[in-house]
């Protein structure tokens, strides 16, 4: 017997039922599920719709459910639909008719609402714990390759010499945004929805307010159409879940690419890379490439509920059940990328000599060069026109702008001197740019220094 069959005449049909049933994924929601419902009850209790024996047997029926459940004696019943009815009818059947009286004054509408946001907000939190410990790391590798120099790049042509510290701190800065970023949307989820009922609120008096601070809400919510229809809560998490697998997939992008032959900045660790079937000799990056690759389900899983959510006309829909599977998805997705990210770069080896051997060849150092020129007074662009120069003739030369003689410089500028020597160094070149958020040691450890502040409000 549905727990909704009163006005029925005939059984739902096997496919419908199958169909529309949502157990199979929303039962993971069994923990709010469960304290919300605990919640309710006692603020039923509290204003008197129950009587205190009422609120008794229902509470300490809820809490035998949920430890039967956490070990792992519940099969849940297809037929009920989804893990808000199946809960009731264990209520139920447990307790008797005293269970009925849970789902006064409540719809399964702001119920399921109240439970997504309960279950987000703990994984809101997970998840920038875990953009905690990977930007830990970060620093901690920056604080090691302070003085590691590496070619920077535009277009993936070598440009200006950096450090590697200065350029995992930029991660750093990305993982930073997405940790605020969630603190934002989490402000937002945490508004309690139960009070809306089906659409309309209730005619009970219930104290909303008591049953947000049973269950820790900062917020209630403001109108009971809106609080059973939106889902915007969902779609910022997922947003944000698509910049943090965005900026992922960049690094690891970057991590693919270091990891070549071709490039051999890094060797990653035998332990987070795989091998080849057929050729014996391959030791490939897949965690990394699956990280990339993972980033385009949380896109898929964002315009998924983008999608689904246009056009719904106000307040519940059925198609507002498929919220669950895109938002799990994310959440699963980018928690186990973030898991197996961190400790991939945490054991990585850093190539130090083949970094800065890229950073001395592909004339890193023409910028310099230039730069050299406009402090002894030559106008910027003169003096860009002459370095190129410097290069066209270094390019036919097969030398770098090291290893030209000043007496070559000066047939191109009698600005040149010796001193031209002390400041084209690549190291010197990195040490150099010590402005505010530039790659000179002393910049990026105040860079590090200022993340850390950051990270400790958290
Ligand atoms: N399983 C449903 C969902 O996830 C719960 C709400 C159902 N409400 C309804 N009126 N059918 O959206």
């Amino acid at each position: 017997m549905k727990l909704w069959g009163g006005r029925f005449q005939k059984t739902t049909d096997r496919l419908v039922e199958d169909f529309h049933s949502s157990i199979s994924f929303d039962q993971r929601l069994y923990k709010q599920d469960i304290r919300g419902s605990i919640a309710h009850a006692t603020m039923l209790g509290k204003v008197g719709i129950i009587t205190p024996e009422e609120t008794r047997q229902i509470v300490q029926g809820l809490e035998e459910i949920l430890a039967e459940i956490e070990s792992g004696r519940v099969a849940f019943d297809v037929a009920a639909e989804d893990i808000h009815m199946n809960v009731e009818q264990l209520l139920a059947a447990k307790i008797g008719a005293v269970g009925k009286k849970l789902h006064t004054a409540r719809s399964r509408n702001d119920q399921v609402a109240l439970d997504i946001r309960m279950y987000l907000k703990d994984e809101i939190t997970a998840i920038r714990l875990l953009l905690k410990e990977l930007v830990e790391t970060l620093l901690a590798l920056a604080e090691q390759h302070l003085q590691t120099v590496m070619p920077g790049y535009t277009h993936l042509q070598r440009a200006q010499p950096i450090t590697l510290a200065h350029h995992l701190m930029a991660y750093v800065q990305m993982f930073l945004r997405d940790m605020d970023r969630l603190t934002d949307c989490y402000r937002r989820t945490d508004v309690m929805p139960l009070g809306s009922g089906a659409l309309a609120g209730t005619t009970f008096p219930l104290d909303r307010q008591y049953t947000a601070e049973l269950l820790g809400f900062a917020a209630v919510s403001e109108n009971s159409l809106d609080a059973v229809s939106d889902r915007d809560f969902a779609v910022e998490f997922c947003a944000a879940a698509s910049l943090i697998m965005m900026h992922l997939s960049r690094l690891c992008e970057e991590i693919v690419l270091w990891s070549s032959g071709e490039f051999a900045f890094i060797e990653l660790d035998d332990a987070y890379s795989t091998g080849s079937s057929i050729m014996p000799q391959k030791k490939n990056p897949d965690v990394a490439e699956l990280i990339r690759g993972k980033t385009g389900r949380v896109y898929g899983d964002l315009i998924g509920l983008l999608t689904m959510l246009k056009g719904l006309p106000l307040a519940y829909n059925k198609d507002m059940q498929e919220d669950k599977e895109a938002l799990f998805d994310a959440i699963d997705t980018v928690k186990g990328c973030l898991m197996v990210c961190r400790p991939m770069l945490a054991t990585m080896t850093v190539r130090r000599d083949n970094m800065a051997k890229a950073a001395r060849g592909g004339f890193t150092n023409a910028t310099d060069v230039a730069d050299y020129l406009a402090k002894k007074g030559v106008p910027f662009r003169e003096a860009h026109e002459i370095v190129g120069k410097a290069v066209f003739y270094c390019l036919q030369q097969e030398k770098t702008l090291e290893e030209m003689t000043l007496e070559e410089y000066q047939k191109l500028s009698p600005h040149f001197s010796d001193d031209l020597y002390e400041v084209i160094g690549v190291e010197h070149c990195a040490a150099a740019r010590k402005v505010r958020g530039g790659p000179a040691p002393e910049a990026v450890r105040q860079a590090v220094a200022a993340a850390r502040r950051l990270l400790a409000r958290y």
